[in-house]
């Protein structure tokens, strides 16, 4: 039977989201109903009400998640009712051309639940990411669901399914940080510290954090930056070479993703050392930088995207990591809230007053 829950809806381009009730249908061939406990707040969601994304509206926002799985349809055999998932939006298909060449988190043809949630009219709705968590139950595919150790905390676990998987991996699975290495974060959100915490976790022992907001190098301290720069202050690109005798850091990871902060990271690396660019930029921005510099500096510049993750391998690492002690992802949670609250959450966002608000059910 089709159940109906309260979700979070975003209905047209810059409106206000609203709370509606929503039909979940039972789960398909390879579907999932979970029963979600926390969804973080992530800037993806906003970018998604501000018609950021696409104009596939109305959309049911959220995407950073973890619940329990309630019920699975036929032929799933990975996960059982029960079980205590991270949502992502990986589901590797095994079968396009980058799984085929062993390369599966640039996989091109992710699986998303063949069936839609609806409104009660019967309109479909859109699911952010593919996903759709702000809700008491969403309706998944099952390759959505990556198995954890359930000693972790929901409202904790949940944010690996999105924004601090995108840094930790665009600092070691990307960037490729190692023991030893040294290593810049333009901006500091979420995002940005999480590739600080994931450097620390990998051994880098110079950890330069960047950000015009003082409040965020703060926390950047917290999760690990041996330095921070204020380059509302000082010239990021001086500061991060002066903190690396004169050479610039062996990786500089972008986390704002705009043409100011590129061309900081492009110059602010060590000669054949690595830019990470996992900021999303939006269409109307250029770069423009000398070829020769390009052929010069040598090294790499690559994007990140869901920072190189591999849910069924980087998710239960992690959260066995933090469950160590060596990871500290609770500090992400800013403040844990009510499915009504999003649109206020938003605005908290955009002031730059929290690193992630979490729903909890
Ligand atoms: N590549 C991916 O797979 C992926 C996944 C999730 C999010 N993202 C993107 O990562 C980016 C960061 O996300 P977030 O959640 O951390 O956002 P956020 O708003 O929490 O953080 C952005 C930070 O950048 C700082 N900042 C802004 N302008 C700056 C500048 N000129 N110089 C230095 N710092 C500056 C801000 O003060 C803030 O601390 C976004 O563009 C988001 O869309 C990418
Ligand atoms: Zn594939
Ligand atoms: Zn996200």
């Amino acid at each position: 039977m089709p159940q109906q829950v309260r979700g979070v809806v975003a209905h047209k381009k810059g409106d206000p989201v609203s709370v509606e009730t929503i039909v979940v249908p039972d789960p398909g061939p390879g579907e999932v109903v979970v029963k979600v406990q926390a969804c973080g707040v992530c800037h993806t969601d906003l970018h998604y009400r501000e018609g950021g994304i696409n104009d596939d509206f109305p959309f049911l926002l959220g995407h950073e998640a973890a619940g329990i799985v309630e019920s699975v349809g036929e032929g799933v055999t990975d996960v059982a009712p029960g079980d205590f998932v991270i949502l992502n939006w990986r589901a590797v298909c095994g079968n396009c051309r980058a799984c085929r060449r062993g390369e599966p988190w640039y996989c091109f043809s992710t699986h998303n639940a063949a069936q839609k949630m609806t409104l009660t009219s019967g309109q479909e709705l859109s699911p952010a990411l593919g996903i759709g968590a702000f809700i008491e139950k969403t309706l998944v595919h099952a390759g959505q669901c990556t198995k954890v150790n359930p000693a972790a905390k929901p409202e904790v676990a949940g944010l690996l399914g999105c924004g601090v998987m995108a840094g930790i991996g665009a600092a070691i699975n990307t960037g490729k940080v190692g023991r030893g290495d040294s290593i810049a974060v333009i901006g500091c959100g979420g995002v940005g510290n999480a590739a600080i915490a994931g450097a620390r976790l990998a051994g880098a022992s110079t950890i330069i954090a960047v950000d015009v907001d003082d409040r965020k190098l703060g926390w950047a301290k917290d999760f690990g930056a041996t330095h921070t720069i204020n380059s509302r202050e000082q010239d990021a690109v001086e500061g991060i070479q002066a903190l690396t005798d004169g050479n610039g850091a062996n990786v500089v990871v972008d986390a704002v993703g705009r043409p100011e902060t590129f061309t900081q990271a492009f110059y602010a690396r060590d000669l054949a050392g690595t830019v990470v660019l996992v900021g999303v930029p939006t269409p109307d921005m250029r770069i423009e930088l000398p070829l020769l510099d390009v052929f010069g500096r040598g090294g790499a510049t690559k994007s990140s995207w869901y920072g190189d993750c591999l849910p069924s391998r980087d998710f239960p690492m992690l959260i066995d990591l933090h469950l160590q002690g060596r990871l500290p992802l609770e500090k992400f949670v800013s403040e844990t809230i009510g499915l009504d609250d999003v649109e206020a959450a938003f605005h908290k966002m955009h002031k730059g007053e929290v690193l992630r608000s979490v729903v909890v059910f």
